[in-house]
């Protein structure tokens, strides 16, 4: 496509329609404002200019042009994005030039077979069955219409029929997988009794379909499509395409391992998780990770087959310059399991505390069972430990081999490692365990999200708190930095506000901060929330001061306890001498 033709598309799409799409706006001045659909927001930062026709992110910088707009937001190649604007806006485009979809039939056929399943479980006796087992299993009836389930009928050709009816070709069908040809040449349907779970592409399209038994005495729990022109269970992951832009705003992909789990997690709350299809994560899949976001959390079941699974993903996934957290499920349950059992709020804390960076993950993965008092344990877990760091940063190296001295009692020397690990102090790892904060702890870096989002409580904080009055020295002085930053600019910009940071607090807001803002954006903070937290952090200062106080006394107490003592010493003397 030339530059003329993609500038006369975007001329010819007008921005302020084409983003109400997709976001809410409203009229500020000569433009409009709405909240970010590329992070999560409460105050909009999403500015539109129809003179400039353009639409941008204030705070996260996503946006452009209307091509480039709606690439993003519908996850399309740009020639695929500015060739549907182009048919929008009637702009005829050389047919050589148009990229067709080869499959487009095949998906459209899947999507036939995905809507006549939706409808058998909502219109159908054994439909209602396969209804009763997923309340069973506390699912919804919004949650069976956003995942597309739906039950395949007991009778052999009831799907190959409604097919044919319709027009589709038989060879497409079995191409599909969705219908077979016995032996004696009848045809007939891939799923019979089962509940079906639809498997879509990357973008949008049903590319594959699972089946679940209800039968427990079924030997065969899931029975996938097979492997088709567009059904490639390796490079797929399901539910990507529905969490994208859940994904965009968190910046962060949860990845499972079973259909479940992603469900009973979006049910949760925690609705951008993607799953693997009974396979071992593949490059493809990592790399389609990689597409979206920097950021991922493998939350796997916590048996021993998902921590091997866990271990095996890890370094594929940092390969491919992912930040990686494990999620530790307890009681070795898997993530449905655990939800059942604890309910959502539970199931959120374990993001909170329950996630281990992948390097500790796979330390205590390789000491756990083993008895390091045995030669060959001991070996074993050494070298695992020596492989997982050995192309690892220093500061990891050093941090590692010393832990593995301490625990085997071996003296750090010994280490290959040492040599090339710099002489320093060992540096602690980047990325530290989230801990669990207290009131006042919390309090505090609440305040400093929500100076962040908003100009005007920022100035609210500022005449009432000190910043002396943060217990925690650096949210006290990153709290200077916000201030400082509103002083010259109205709206905060978070890249913006990262540059003109210290080192030091550049990493803390990056990786503590920031991390935990996601959590705290999911909570609706009002204005008597502030207020509490003021008062938290006043509180907090008055048992501070209390305490301060109190040593003080104590201090002084010794002291004019020495002094009588040193008094009656002298005044002995004195008596004696007389
Ligand atoms: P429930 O047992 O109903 O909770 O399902 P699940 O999604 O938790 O399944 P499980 O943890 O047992 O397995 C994880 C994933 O492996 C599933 O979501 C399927 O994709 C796949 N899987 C499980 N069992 C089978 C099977 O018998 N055949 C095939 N092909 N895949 C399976
Ligand atoms: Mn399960």
């Amino acid at each position: 496509m030339d530059d003329k033709l993609i500038e006369q598309i975007n001329e010819k799409t007008p921005i302020v329609d084409l983003v109400s799409e997709f976001v809410s706006l409203s009229k500020r001045g000569k433009n409009y404002m709405g909240l970010c659909p590329f992070h999560q927001e409460k105050t909009p930062s999403f500015s539109v200019s129809p003179e400039k026709n353009i639409a941008k992110c204030m705070s996260c910088g996503e946006g452009g042009t209307p091509i480039n707009f709606y690439r993003k937001i519908k996850n399309l190649s740009f020639e695929e994005a500015a060739q549907e604007l182009a048919i929008r806006a009637g702009i005829e485009i050389k047919t050589e030039k148009i990229i067709k979809d080869p499959n487009k039939h095949f998906h459209q056929l899947m999507n036939e077979v995905t809507s006549f399943y939706q409808f058998n479980l909502k219109n159908s006796e054994k439909g209602l069955e396969a209804i009763k087992y997923l309340y069973g299993r506390q699912m919804t009836d919004e949650l069976m219409t956003h995942f597309r389930i739906g039950y395949a009928p007991t009778h052999g050709q009831t799907l190959y029929n409604v097919l044919k009816d319709k027009g589709y070709a038989v060879s497409d069908m079995i191409s599909l997988g969705v219908v077979k040809q016995s032996d004696d040449g009848d045809y007939y349907d891939l799923f019979s009794d089962r509940i079906i779970f639809p498997i879509t592409n990357p973008k949008g399209d049903v590319a594959g379909l699972s089946g679940r038994t209800m039968n427990p005495k079924e030997t065969v729990k899931y029975i996938n499509s097979p492997e088709t022109v567009i059904f490639k269970k390796g490079q797929l992951l399901y539910h990507f395409y529905e969490a994208l832009p859940e994904i965009r705003k968190s910046k962060q992909v949860v990845l499972y391992e079973g259909f479940f789990d992603v469900i009973s997690s979006y049910a949760a709350g925690i609705k951008h998780g993607v799953a693997t299809m009974g396979t071992a994560l593949t490059k493809e899949q990592t790399k389609l990770i990689k597409s979206v976001t920097q950021s991922m959390i493998v939350a796997y079941d916590g048996d021993s087959a998902g921590l091997k699974a866990a271990d095996h993903a890890i370094p594929m996934l940092e390969k491919e310059g992912l930040k990686v957290e494990i999620l530790m499920i307890p009681e070795k349950m898997d993530p449905d399991d655990f939800i059942k059992s604890y309910g959502p709020e539970q199931f959120e804390m374990l993001f909170g505390e329950y996630t281990k960076d992948a390097y500790q993950f796979r330390y205590d993965y390789y000491k756990t069972g083993l008895n390091l008092a045995n030669a060959n344990d001991m070996k074993s877990f050494r070298g695992k430990v020596m492989d997982m760091i050995r192309n690892s940063d220093a500061s990891i190296k050093a941090f590692y081999t010393q832990k593995l001295s301490l625990d085997l009692g071996i003296p750090l020397s010994e280490f290959d490692f040492r040599k090339e690990t710099t002489r320093k102090e060992p540096v602690i790892p980047k990325i530290e365990k989230p801990k669990m904060l207290n009131k006042y702890e919390r309090a505090e870096r609440s305040l400093i999200f929500e100076m962040m989002k908003s100009k005007a409580v920022c100035s609210k904080v500022m005449k009432v708190l000190k910043p002396t009055d943060f217990a925690d020295h650096i949210t006290a002085s990153i709290r200077i930095d916000i201030e400082r930053y509103y002083y010259d600019h109205q709206v905060f910009d978070m890249n913006d506000f990262l540059d003109g940071l210290t080192a030091e607090h550049r990493a803390y807001v990056e990786q503590i901060l920031l991390k935990d803002m996601y959590w705290v954006n999911q909570l609706s903070i009002d204005e008597t929330d502030i207020q509490d937290y003021v008062e938290i952090v006043k509180l907090a200062n008055v048992k501070r001061r209390l305490e301060e106080i109190q040593s003080h006394i104590n201090q002084i107490q010794v002291v004019s306890q020495t002094l009588i003592e040193e008094r009656d010493r002298l005044q002995g003397i004195l008596k004696e001498k007389h």
